[in-house]
């Protein structure tokens, strides 16, 4: 199959892969695996950091299993199912992603997945959409599914408005009634007002964002943070100024481990005096299945930076390193509309 394959992460995950035309396929699906034939496949952080951090130690290399092929989100096709896995038509597109990065990912033709890491894609949800929910629009929903009231109007502020995870928690947000302020650069405050928020902070115009929230007033305050970006390192410990006292600080995405240092400092020696959570994505068919639903009737729509081809899995990759992209980084793997290699009888 055709691959984006990868041994080492030296000097990094991106300079170190190359693309191949004959990779080894994944093995067949066994119990209740499926093996997809993918289409449309979504960058995260994760894709590159974890790999990063632990491949060039034996245990990870264990784990991960080398050459491999980052990605772990995908949309794509049912081509084979396992003995327990056959309610799953062939044919059938589905979407999902693996809890971390494996030997067989998302960039490449195939990848064998178990039944329960994914969901069937509503009539009507275009497969590139469909590939960029799994990761960031979970880890949003979980955000904020039971820190927020449904319909009871909580007032959110989602620092870091524009990236992967701050669309979905807007989009979220809004779904679940309730006020949202986003922070983003001047260039990405038309986008986080179109996709919902009611108001936008331009976090590069602002010389001190957490002295500019403090200075609201009171009926200002905030049920609910989501920190997707770990800066400004003040906006924990100084958001009893601006978060009520029930309230809680998600923190989703970090700087550095400096962030969760600060955050961990007890409230008597000058740490933060809220509810702090260190928010962890867990994979959750319910919420997967819903998120489809919210593409279907329009509640979400996915904004992306661009669709990449997969011949250009390299620049996409720098795109999502610089912290900049607008939306989720998506990569179209095969054509839907060709015919994958088990029926032009090529096994596994
Ligand atoms: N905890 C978990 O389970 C979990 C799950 C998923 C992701 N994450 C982490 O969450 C973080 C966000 O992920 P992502 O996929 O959303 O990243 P992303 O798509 O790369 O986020 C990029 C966005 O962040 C904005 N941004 C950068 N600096 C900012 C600042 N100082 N203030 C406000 N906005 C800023 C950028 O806007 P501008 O270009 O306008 O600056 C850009 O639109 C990452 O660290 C990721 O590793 C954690």
């Amino acid at each position: 199959m055709k691959a984006w394959l990868y041994t080492t992460t030296s000097p990094s995950l991106e300079k170190s892969l190359t693309l191949h035309n004959n990779a080894l396929a994944p093995p067949t699906p066994k119990n209740n695996e499926l093996l997809i034939q993918v289409l449309s496949a979504s960058l995260n952080h994760t894709d590159y950091q974890y790999p990063e951090q632990f491949l060039n130690s034996g245990l990870a290399r264990l784990i991960i299993g080398t050459p491999a092929s980052p990605g772990i989100e995908f949309c794509g096709r049912v081509t084979a199912t396992g003995p327990l896995a056959q309610h799953l038509k062939e044919g059938t597109i589905v979407y999902g992603c693996h809890s971390r990065p494996t030997q067989f990912g998302t960039l490449a033709e195939y990848l064998v997945i178990k039944a329960d890491k994914i969901a069937i894609l509503p009539d009507g949800v275009d497969i590139n959409s469909a590939s960029a929910v799994s990761i960031c629009g979970i880890t949003a929903y979980q955000a904020l599914e039971g820190n927020v009231k449904p319909g009871s109007g909580s007032s959110v502020l989602i620092n870091g408005g524009s990236g992967g995870c701050g669309q979905f928690a807007i989009q979220i947000a809004k779904a679940m009634g309730c006020r949202v302020t986003a922070t983003c650069s001047t260039r990405n405050m038309e986008l986080c007002l179109r996709i919902g928020a009611d108001e936008v902070i331009d976090y590069t115009a602002e010389e001190d964002l957490v002295r500019k929230l403090a200075s609201r007033g009171s009926g200002m305050e905030f049920d609910c943070i989501i920190d997707n970006v770990g800066t400004p390192s003040t906006l924990y410990y100084e958001c009893h100024r601006f978060l009520k006292e029930e309230g809680v600080f998600m923190q989703v995405g970090v700087e550095s481990v400096r962030t969760y240092l600060r955050a961990v400092w007890p409230a008597f020696l000058g740490g933060g005096r809220r509810r702090y959570v260190i928010l962890r994505r867990v994979d959750d068919n319910r919420r997967l299945v819903k998120l489809g639903e919210w593409l279907g009737d329009r509640t979400v729509q996915v904004q992306t930076d661009g669709v990449y081809e997969f011949h250009d899995v390299v620049k996409a990759f720098e795109k999502l390193r610089s912290g900049h992209a607008r939306g989720k980084i998506v990569v179209r793997v095969s054509d839907p509309h060709a015919r994958d290699m088990q029926s032009f009888g090529i096994g596994f």
